[in-house]
């Protein structure tokens, strides 16, 4: 298996993505964010690729979520925040369907989306996406798509992104890694002698001073779930089927 990481949203172009296997990622906080709202009982998340479409008519009943730079926009009901979720799940409960827009991880979502398959992935679900690419390794070649940080590379992107490298290797004998997914993987070996190295991740140290140190100690839980969404186009749906 030929396994490339996108470092962030602008890194291959959109032709890249087609036909291919991909896992999208945004560690802080959007891909967590989700699964956290596909447990409670949301089926479908709608991705804006501007925050104006909230506004749009059919979307008057739905559940929004949005967030510029790590703070919540005006025209949407919760900050991009599993942990503010989940303190009001009486309200998520009350809807089947989400529209969300954020900084970057919308942005990873509907660059991949001609993707053939393409999961929606968080250390909070990661041993259920290992499981699910090994079914597909030997039809694709793999993206691991990371949302970065306004156009640049994040450091907990990355090292999610070799998490995932260093256990596929496990279970492969025969692999090829572009330079960036062997940079990750080295990353994460660091990682793993010294968990604090994330502790230098400039959007770590953002959500902190904006007060979301519960939402960084969630994301970093490790299989919370055992389901992985999927986007296609602009939507994410449950797994069902899969
Ligand atoms: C994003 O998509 O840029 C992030 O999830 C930002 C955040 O809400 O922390």
């Amino acid at each position: 298996m030929k396994i490339h990481t996108s470092p962030f949203p602008d890194y291959y172009n959109k032709e890249f993505f087609k036909d291919k296997t991909v896992v999208t990622v945004d560690i802080f906080r959007a891909t967590t964010t989700i699964l956290h709202l596909f447990s409670m009982g949301i089926n479908q998340v709608i991705l804006l690729d501007n925050e104006k479409k909230a506004e749009k008519v059919e979307y008057n009943n739905l559940l929004k979520i949005g967030e510029r730079f790590g703070e919540k926009l005006k025209l949407f009901d919760f900050n991009n925040s599993a942990t503010l979720l989940l303190k009001d799940r009486k309200k998520v409960e009350k809807h089947e369907k989400a529209v969300m827009f954020t900084t970057n991880g919308t942005k990873a979502a509907l660059k991949s989306s001609e993707a053939k398959i393409n999961f929606v992935g968080a250390f909070n679900n990661i041993s259920s996406i290992i499981e699910k690419i090994l079914k597909y390794k030997k039809e694709t070649e793999l993206i691991i798509n990371l949302a970065g940080d306004k156009g640049e590379i994040s450091l907990e992107d990355t090292i999610f992104g070799g998490n995932l490298i260093y256990e596929l290797l496990k279970n492969m004998v025969e692999f090829e890694l572009s330079d960036y997914s062997l940079i990750s993987l080295k990353i994460y070996e660091s990682y793993l002698k010294n968990n604090k190295l994330i502790k230098s991740a400039r959007h770590y140290n953002r959500l902190i001073e904006l007060g979301f140190k519960d939402d960084i100690e969630l994301a970093l839980k490790k299989d919370l779930f055992g389901f992985t969404p999927i986007i296609k186009k602009n939507k994410i749906l449950s797994d069902d089927g899969e």
